[in-house]
């Protein structure tokens, strides 16, 4: 849900992890706006019949990173099918996704480990970047602490295209948004000036559909 100067939202949430989806719920309770919120579980890649029960949408919002995981064809598709879903006046804004440009500048090795602990559970992660196919592979593999030893729980491969600010242009054309603007941040809504700010940023951006 979103509260801005009085105007209140009602919101559809979809996530294919059934654990995400719970979590969402109970957020939603905590910030006491569950009779305001749905979330479903679903593959996007059925977002039309996920979708079919709802009215058209004022905006849709693509956050952390939820691009770039399917071939570029499907991508295109997703992206074009959601246009059904927003009102002819209505935006798109994909928030906080890494971009090739933001990887590269704030990263200096193209291959990186790293590890964290949440509560019994140690994460390692294992991150390689390709930059010939910008694409990002990483490996998380789980183990529970027990007693000084450590029980393998899972380990997950995950990948996914990292676009670069032209390239996200490209698919946005091709799926018929038309981006309005770039921003720095979505939170204070400073706009991207490359020509006069030249530094690397995630993408944020916020789009209409084409022809409107
Ligand atoms: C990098 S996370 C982004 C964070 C998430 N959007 C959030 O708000 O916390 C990517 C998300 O995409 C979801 N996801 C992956 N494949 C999906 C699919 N085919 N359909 C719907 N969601 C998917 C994952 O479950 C995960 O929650």
């Amino acid at each position: 849900m979103w509260q801005r100067e009085n105007v209140v939202y009602n919101v559809v949430g979809v996530d294919i992890s059934p654990l995400y989806i719970e979590e969402a719920k109970k957020q939603a309770e905590a910030y006491d706006v569950a009779n305001l919120t749905e979330f479903v579980r679903g593959d996007v890649r059925n977002l039309r019949d996920i979708l079919q029960d709802q009215q058209n949408f004022d905006a849709a919002v693509n956050v952390w990173s939820s691009i770039g995981y399917f071939e570029k064809a499907v991508e295109i598709s997703l992206f074009n099918t959601l246009r059904d879903f927003i009102l002819t006046e209505g935006r798109l804004l994909i928030v906080n996704a890494a971009s090739k440009e933001w990887w590269v500048s704030t990263h200096d090795r193209f291959r990186t480990t790293s590890h964290g602990t949440y509560e019994d559970l140690l994460l390692l992660e294992k991150v390689t970047y390709n930059p010939c196919s910008s694409q990002m592979k990483m490996k998380w593999t789980f183990y529970r602490k027990e007693e000084g030893t450590l029980e393998h729980i899972a380990t997950v491969p995950v990948k996914f295209h990292v676009y670069s600010i032209g390239g996200i242009h490209d698919l946005m054309k091709k799926a018929g948004w038309e981006i309005l603007e770039f921003y720095d941040s979505l939170e204070d809504l400073t706009a991207y000036e490359p020509e006069n700010i030249p530094k690397a940023i995630p993408i944020n951006l916020i789009a209409k559909k084409r022809g409107h």
